[in-house]
């Protein structure tokens, strides 16, 4: 399935990276797609959602299966926590919320996620 994402300092790029998936990074969130894909982004200040997140999720909403975040443990409640605000608000499941680019461990979840979304 493919894999949109949105990376400003390159941990989401990196872990995209190097998964045997097709992608599209996510720079201006004008970006449209028309088949079904799963989103990975970024946490930005105090939990948030990243700009071009919240505006690419505004148009292609219907098309995400499922939702992954990066983020910092150091933020403690805020953790990855653009993962569960975009959950709740598109219902999307979370996928994985994973620490800077992520660990192999990680990456095998993610791929399991998706196995299970798309088998
Ligand atoms: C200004 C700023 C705010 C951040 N806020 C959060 C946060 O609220 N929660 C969190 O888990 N991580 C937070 N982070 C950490 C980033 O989400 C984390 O470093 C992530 O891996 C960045 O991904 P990127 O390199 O693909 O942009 C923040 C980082 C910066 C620079």
């Amino acid at each position: 399935m493919l894999v949109v994402y949105a990376s400003k300092t390159g941990n989401v790029a990196r872990f995209v990276e190097r998964l045997p998936v097709r992608r599209l990074w996510i720079r201006s969130g004008e970006e449209r797609v028309e088949e079904p894909c799963v989103l990975v982004t970024y946490t930005t200040g105090f939990g948030q959602v990243p700009a071009e997140v919240e505006r690419f999720a505004r148009e292609n909403w219907a098309w995400v299966e499922g939702v992954a975040a990066s983020g910092n443990r150091n933020w403690g409640a805020n953790f990855a926590k653009a993962a569960d605000t975009l959950a709740s608000r598109y219902g999307w499941p979370v996928l994985l919320k994973f620490e800077l680019s992520g660990t192999e461990k990680d990456r095998e979840r993610f791929l399991e996620a998706l196995q299970r979304l798309s088998p």
